[in-house]
């Protein structure tokens, strides 16, 4: 069976575009797209590509609904920055999947999101870092690691230089993440997953 993907967004929504670009790769399909902020770029994307696109504003009971509606199986936040309530959570266990712009347990947690992840980075002067898959847990940011890839930091002096590097990786191993997932290739025992 394909299963049906919602991916939730609040800005840009690069991550999503590298979803639907690799969607005839995976036996998964995006049927829908929530942002929390109206005027998010990723609702506009999802409408470039025919994918139902709704605006809901912190309101997670509403979007539990929506979800069950729709038969949801995998949910993906792709720059959702906004954190989900526990009954949210539970609703969908080691059924949410998020991307994390560093490499967990770096740089995460409350008030790590977006480019400030990168600032800190920089700001501790590590020399590499990278992007973190992971499933939701009702620990910010502390659910079981699916794919992890790092790149060196470098001689690059912007937090901006650094978010480009990484976003690169992201747009690699999201795919590449919920490809395994659709697959049923993805195992969690006691916090850690592994890959069949
Ligand atoms: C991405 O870098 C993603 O990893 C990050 O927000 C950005 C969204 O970009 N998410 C977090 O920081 C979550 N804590 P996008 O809208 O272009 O995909």
């Amino acid at each position: 069976m394909v299963k049906k993907i919602a991916v939730l967004v609040s800005g840009g929504g690069s991550n999503l575009q590298s979803i639907i670009d690799n969607m005839d790769t995976m036996n998964g399909e995006v049927t829908l797209v929530v942002s929390n902020r109206k005027n998010a770029y990723g609702l506009q994307r999802a409408m470039d590509a025919n994918i139902e696109a709704v605006h809901i504003s912190k309101d997670d009971q509403a979007l539990i609904a929506l979800l069950q509606e729709r038969e949801i199986d995998l949910v993906v936040l792709a720059g959702y920055l906004a954190i989900l309530s526990d009954e949210f959570i539970s609703a969908f266990p080691n059924r949410i999947i998020n991307i994390h712009p560093s490499l967990i347990p770096s740089f995460c947690g409350h008030g790590a999101y977006g480019i400030h992840v990168h600032e800190m980075a920089l700001q501790r002067g590590v020399k590499v870092t990278g992007a973190t898959v992971h499933f939701v847990s009702e620990v910010v940011d502390g659910g079981p690691i699916i794919i992890q890839e790092v790149c060196q930091i470098g001689d690059l002096k912007y937090a901006s230089d650094i978010q480009e590097r990484v976003l690169e990786i992201e747009h690699r191993i999201l795919p590449k993440a919920i490809k395994l997932f659709c697959e049923d290739k993805l195992k969690v025992h006691q916090e850690r997953v592994t890959i069949l």
